[in-house]
C-alpha cells in the first residue's frame, strides 16, 4: 500500500541517476500528472492510500527513470515558454536556451517567419502566440512534422508546416525573419553527453559530423541572404564553441548588426544578423 506521502521517499530510495533536488521536482510532476495533486494537496492528502492502478503507473515511471528515459518522453509532454508541447522520440525536448532565443526575437517586428528544423514546433508556436505573423516551419522528419502539427492544432494556430530538407528547399516568397536551431552537437561530443539525451533523443536532431560542424550555418546563412526581405533578421541557436566562426560566416555575406548572445550559463548560444 502506497500513500501520497510515501511517493517522494520511494523515488529517492529507488532512483539514483538524478540528484535529490531533481528527483523531488520530477516526483511532484509525476504526482500532479497521475493523481492530479499540486504541492499543497500532497501535504493535505499525505496519509491517503493511492489506488493499485496508480501505484502500478508510478512504478512503471520509476522503472523508465532508472533506465534514463527523460520524464518528458515518459509523460509525452514538455513545458516551453509557458506552453505545453506533445513530445515523443521523434522530436527534441525543447530547451531553456531556446526560450531565451524566443525572448530575443520578440524584441523585433516581423510579419512573416520561417523556422528551419522545427521539431516539436516550440519556436513557431511560441512566436505565433505572441505575434500576428504568417509563420512557415520546415523539418526533414515527417514524424516530427506530425507532432508539430498536433501541437499547433492544440493551440488552434494556423502555421504552415512542410516536410522539407533545407538543402533542397526553394520557398516561393521571402521572409522578414528566419530562425533556426539546427543540429549542432559534434559527434565527438557524444561521449560527454548524459545517457538520457544520448539514448533517447533523435540523433538527426542533435548531431553533425566533426568534419563539417558548420554545414547548417553555412548553408542557412546563404539561404537567408537570398530569402530574407531587406532589413530582415536571421536568428540562430549555436554551439558555444563556434560563435566566432559563425559571426565570420555572416560577416562575409554582408549581413550587418551581427550580435552574439550568451545563455543563462554564460555560454555563447545565439546569434542575430540583419540583411541590409
Ligand atoms: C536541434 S533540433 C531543433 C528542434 C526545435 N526547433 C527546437 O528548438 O527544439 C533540429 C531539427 O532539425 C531537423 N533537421 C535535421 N536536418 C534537417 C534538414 N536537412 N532539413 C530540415 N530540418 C532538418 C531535425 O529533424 C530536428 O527536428
Amino acid at each position: 500500500m502506497l500513500t501520497v506521502g510515501n511517493i517522494i521517499p520511494l523515488f529517492l530510495k529507488k532512483i539514483n541517476n538524478y540528484s535529490d533536488k531533481e528527483l523531488i521536482s520530477i516526483a511532484y510532476i509525476v504526482i500532479e500528472e497521475i493523481l492530479g495533486l499540486n504541492k499543497i494537496n500532497v501535504i493535505i492528502n499525505n496519509a491517503n492510500v493511492i489506488s493499485t492502478n496508480d501505484e502500478v503507473k508510478i512504478n512503471e515511471i520509476i522503472k523508465d527513470l532508472i533506465a534514463n528515459k527523460p520524464i518528458q518522453y515518459i509523460l509525452g509532454k514538455a513545458n516551453f515558454f509557458n506552453l505545453s508541447f506533445i513530445v515523443n522520440k521523434h522530436v527534441l525536448i525543447p530547451r531553456q536556451e531556446t526560450e531565451q532565443l524566443i525572448n530575443w526575437i520578440l524584441n523585433y517586428e516581423f510579419n512573416s517567419v520561417l523556422d528551419i528544423g522545427t521539431g516539436s514546433a516550440c519556436i513557431p508556436i511560441s512566436l505565433a502566440k505572441n505575434s500576428t505573423a504568417n509563420i512557415t516551419a520546415i523539418d526533414i522528419s515527417s514524424n516530427a512534422i506530425k507532432i508539430a502539427k498536433k501541437n499547433a492544432d492544440n493551440y488552434n494556430l494556423n502555421i504552415t508546416f512542410l516536410c522539407e530538407d533545407i538543402f533542397k528547399f526553394n520557398p516561393d516568397s521571402k521572409f522578414d525573419l528566419i530562425v533556426s536551431n539546427p543540429p549542432y552537437v559534434l559527434e565527438s561530443e557524444m561521449k560527454k553527453m548524459h545517457k538520457n539525451v544520448l539514448n533517447f533523443e533523435p540523433h538527426n536532431a542533435l548531431f553533425v559530423e566533426d568534419s563539417d560542424p558548420l554545414i547548417f550555418y553555412n548553408y542557412i546563412a546563404q539561404f537567408a541572404f537570398k530569402y530574407l526581405n531587406s532589413k530582415g533578421a536571421l536568428f540562430f541557436e549555436i554551439n558555444e564553441s563556434f560563435g566566432v566562426e559563425i559571426k565570420l560566416i555572416l560577416n562575409k555575406l554582408d549581413f550587418v548588426n551581427i550580435e552574439l548572445k550568451k545563455d543563462l550559463n554564460g555560454k555563447d548560444r545565439m546569434i542575430k544578423a540583419i540583411k541590409k
